[in-house]
């Protein structure tokens, strides 16, 4: 049964409460026992190719009949510059050479941006998941409005007020207001603007007198009294990463001891 706060109500759970997407760490595993257990699990699919981001939603679908959260990297692709990458290169040649490698002779985009990736639209079309997340910027307003359309809930990370007016803008469901605290992936929209690095808090209450859609807290919130502080300055819930990376059901790998 949907809690009945605005976001558990927006986003169909019992507790507002989001695991968070983490490349190289959340499964279908670790998603799925989230939303069984009555919050928001989410996949990363950022660094997928449709076809793999189709299984890894056949996969958490397998294992849980509740809402879990598809997120998705809209950085801004990558233009070519063979001087600029020759700079780079000649940078790193003493890095690789510490190794025994081989510099390759050009660089390539490693990974293909949403906002360039018709076919992976096209693909959540099909599929429908309950939710889906953008970070580091937003995709076409068409491409929102047609998941929208398509009865999928969407959210968008803000790391200033700016990014969060153009995710508010944009018709986006929620925003998440990821402070500086957070851990891994840093959702700033332009990284030539420069990084405000506001704390969790500070944005929340920004957020809070300014947006009209629910937000959800990132970064730094381990536990309940981490919520309830969120809470308590205007968050209507919480993303929460690095707490969940011990979970038996994460990808990420045990201490090797080394440094
Ligand atoms: C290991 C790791 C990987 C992450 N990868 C993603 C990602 O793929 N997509 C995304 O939107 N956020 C990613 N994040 C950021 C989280 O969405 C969230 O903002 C952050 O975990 C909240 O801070 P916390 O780790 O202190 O709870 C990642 C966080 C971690 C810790």
């Amino acid at each position: 049964m949907a809690g009945t706060d605005p976001l558990s109500r927006l986003l169909k759970i019992e507790h507002p409460i989001i695991q968070a997407p983490m490349v190289g760490v959340s499964t279908p595993e670790l998603a799925a026992a989230v939303s069984n257990a009555g919050a928001l699990g989410s996949i990363a699919i950022g660094t997928s190719t449709p076809d793999a981001a189709r299984e890894t939603i056949a996969a958490t679908r397998a294992l849980t009949p509740q809402p879990f959260n598809v997120n998705l990297f809209c950085h801004r692709p990558a233009s070519a510059d063979s001087e600029h990458d020759a700079a780079w290169l000649k940078h790193l040649q003493p890095f690789f050479a510490e190794f025994g490698a081989t510099p390759p002779s050009g660089l390539s985009e490693i990974y293909r941006s949403f906002v360039d990736d018709r076919p992976m639209l096209e693909m959540l079309l099909e599929e429908r998941p309950a939710v889906v997340s953008f970070h580091f910027g937003l995709p076409p307003t068409e491409w929102i409005d047609a998941l929208r359309a398509a009865g999928i809930v969407t959210l968008g990370c803000a790391t200033t007020l700016d990014e969060a007016r153009q995710i508010e803008a944009a018709g986006l469901d929620a925003v998440v207001a990821q402070g500086t605290e957070a851990g891994g992936h840093r959702g700033v929209f332009d990284p030539d603007q420069g990084d405000l690095s506001l704390g969790t808090f500070a944005l929340v209450r920004l957020l809070a007198r300014h947006c009209q859609i629910p937000i959800v807290a990132a970064g730094g919130i381990m536990d309940g009294a981490g919520i309830a502080a969120a809470q308590s300055l205007g968050a209507d819930g919480v993303q929460l990463g690095t707490a969940f990376i011990l979970c038996p059901e994460s990808a990420a790998l045990p201490p090797t001891g080394r440094c």
